[in-house]
């Protein structure tokens, strides 16, 4: 069975957030499984895509409205990726440095879906599932469907991850001749409380949908921005599958970004070590119990809390470290800034992005924070488990699939509410186990032996491909 994965995420290559470890890791996993599994993505213009070594594919043209753009494909010859990897290229479109926040960003989005059917349609390539992720790649399954030009791949199956239904894409329905020409028969397809919206599109018109855990996929029937009674009227093709994590890269023993590396064995003096030097970096005190944070600094993530937690917290504790790293809302990072001064010994953050200083704060914390308003399924809390150090999460999505309460027999903190006091209650219950140093280690050692890798959830995807029966799908309005 032949995947492409169509994404605008792909770690190393470009990240945001889990998007990018989903798609970087699980075709390898797929890999192990005899399917044959590829990714394409845009040619951004960053140090990995311009270092690395490719080969011209295809040229072509595609058109948004009445505008021609010409793209080029390539694909991947550097031996660091370890799946088939193809870019897209088109000038002042698709080349730019970062992900998302551009202007043109719904251009960028449409030409790439375009481009992407272009080639195959008129090339000797083809694929039997089209695995879209996120609002971004949504429309691949109404293209194919109702799109003269894309109707000879109608065939194909199709898959729609949920990474996030959050950001859905809309856009007014006066741009619709930004879209290839349809069977105006589905434009129903397209629309969605007055707007075009992709996701929900995709929903409707994919094979298949699903959320990245299950209880992502229960909550989003109750509460989807907008999208719940859709969710529950395709409920009947929809199921929510648990993202695992690449345990060749984010395991302690092997991780080329740590300081000393470190297993089970050996977990005390290995976390001691990265401990140690978080806190002589930023200036904390390594006898007491070091909370991380890891994160975009947004509502979701309950980061907004954050400021006032802190402050709660370590003036009822004064025996505690915080530290931070993240960016986000400009008024949160100001405000954990700020804080910095206020409770130097205690608490310090790290504002910006820095993928080397997140996996000393996974090895060197003793607790991990994730009081999360909303997650689809979080990474952080599996590769928190993975480096020995116990996750403080709210009973959400993913959070609620993977952390066990150590009240219930498990290995985390949890808590129900996005509110200061939970936090503050969470992190005081932390403080109390931290204090009992032999069920510490206990717990320390036990989280470090499950396994979170996808070599579960790729077997859930290839069932869930299989299950797909061609040509059925096509919606009934
Ligand atoms: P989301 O995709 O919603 O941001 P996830 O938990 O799925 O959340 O994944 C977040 C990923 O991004 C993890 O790999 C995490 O380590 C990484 N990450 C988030 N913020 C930062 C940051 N400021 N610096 C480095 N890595 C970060
Ligand atoms: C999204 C979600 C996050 C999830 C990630 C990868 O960014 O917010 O919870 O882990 O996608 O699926």
């Amino acid at each position: 069975m032949k995947i492409l994965h169509l994404s605008f995420e792909c770690y190393p290559i470009a990240k945001v957030g889990g998007l990018a470890d989903v798609v970087g890791a699980l075709p390898k996993y797929q890999a192990k499984l005899k399917t044959e599994s590829n990714v394409i993505i845009p040619f951004y213009d960053n140090s990995f895509v311009r270092k690395s070594k490719k080969k011209e594919l295809y040229q072509g043209k595609i058109n948004l409205g009445n505008q021609f753009y010409e793209y080029t494909i390539y694909k991947n010859e550097s031996k660091k990726i370890a799946f088939n990897l193809f870019y897209i290229y088109i000038e002042n479109l698709l080349d730019k440095e970062n992900v998302y926040g551009y202007e043109d960003d719904l251009y960028r989005f449409l030409s790439f879906q375009l481009a992407a059917l272009d080639w195959i349609k008129n090339n000797e390539v083809s694929f039997d599932v089209f695995h879209c992720h996120d609002h971004h790649t949504a429309l691949i399954p109404f293209f194919i469907n109702y799109c003269e030009d894309f109707i000879d791949l109608k065939d194909t199956s199709t898959v729609l991850t949920i990474h996030n239904a959050q950001y859905q894409g809309q856009f007014s329905h006066d741009l619709v001749n930004l879209l290839p020409s349809f069977d105006t028969n589905y434009s129903g397809l397209l629309d969605w409380y007055g707007q075009i919206n992709p996701l929900a599109t995709g929903i409707k018109c994919a094979s298949k949908v699903n959320t990245v855990s299950p209880s992502y996929m229960e909550e989003l029937k109750e509460k989807a921005n907008g999208l719940e009674g859709l969710l529950r009227t395709e409920g009947y093709k929809c199921v929510g599958i648990l993202n695992g994590i690449d345990d060749l890269f984010w395991n302690p023993e092997t991780d080329k970004m740590l300081v000393k590396n470190y297993k089970q064995t050996n977990v005390v003096s290995g976390k001691r070590k990265h401990k140690n030097e978080l806190c002589k970096k930023y200036g904390l005190n390594p006898e007491y119990p070091l909370f991380g944070f890891i994160g975009r600094l947004v509502g979701e993530k309950s980061a907004d809390l954050l400021p006032e937690a802190i402050k709660e917290a370590i003036s009822k504790d004064k025996e505690i470290s915080i530290f931070l790293l993240g960016s986000g809302h400009k008024n949160i990072e100001d405000e954990l800034t700020n804080l910095k001064e206020e409770f130097k010994g205690n608490f310090n953050v790290h504002i910006g992005y820095d993928e080397t200083l997140s996996h000393l704060v996974y090895a060197g914390s003793d607790f991990l924070i994730m009081p999360s308003r909303v997650e689809p399924c979080g990474l952080n809390q599996m590769y928190s488990l993975r480096y020995g150090t116990i996750p403080i999460v709210r009973r959400t999505g993913g959070l609620k699939d993977t952390v066990i309460d150590i009240g219930d027999d498990g290995f985390g903190i949890c808590h129900d509410q996005a509110s200061v006091w939970d936090i503050c209650y969470s992190i005081n219950r932390a403080s109390i186990l931290y204090k009992d140093k032999t069920f510490f280690r206990k717990i320390q050692k036990k989280i470090m032996k499950i396994d979170h890798s996808w070599a579960k959830s790729a077997q859930d995807y290839l069932t869930l491909y299989t299950s797909i029966n061609k040509p059925s799908q096509i919606y009934n309005d």
